[in-house]
């Protein structure tokens, strides 16, 4: 049983490679290349995508671990970077009516993994997508009684 205040985070890397477009499929072609730009291009582009998953809880007294960083690596390979690594995040049934940018890919992360990594608790999805591009999520917990 783990107690305490969530006064401490660990945060963890890890990488998948992926391709996508930036489209909206109802709009006109002429508005999605003035909104996205070189990213609407129709053959799509790739990412070398980073994400930083943060999880916070209280320490437990016999390890001096938060959590279990092979359950948590195990989480995250299973339901993020299996799922997306190598493939097109246009053809994913989850990108099928939703843009496929850093955003909606930060929250998605978000909900696989909110559930999925007790007695932690997810505090922070970061991530890159580009040089330039950094987005961060925090979402609703499911449980936020520590
Ligand atoms: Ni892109």
């Amino acid at each position: 049983m783990i107690t305490g205040n969530p006064h401490v985070s660990v945060t963890r890397r890890y990488r998948f490679s992926a391709a996508h477009r930036l489209h909206v499929d109802h709009l006109p072609d002429d508005v999605n290349q003035k909104i996205f730009g070189k990213c609407n291009n129709p053959n799509g582009h790739g990412h070398d995508y980073t994400v930083f998953v943060t999880v916070t809880g209280g320490v437990d007294p016999h390890t001096g671990f938060l959590t279990d960083h092979d359950a948590l690596d195990h989480v995250v390979q299973e339901k993020v970077v299996a799922r997306f690594d190598h493939q097109h995040l246009n053809y994913d049934p989850v990108f099928g009516k939703m843009v496929t940018t850093g955003e909606n890919l930060a929250k998605f992360i978000w909900g696989e993994l909110v559930e999925s990594i007790a007695p932690a608790q997810l505090e922070k999805i970061g991530l890159i997508e580009t040089r330039d591009n950094y987005f961060e999520y925090r979402g609703e917990r499911q449980n936020t009684k520590m």
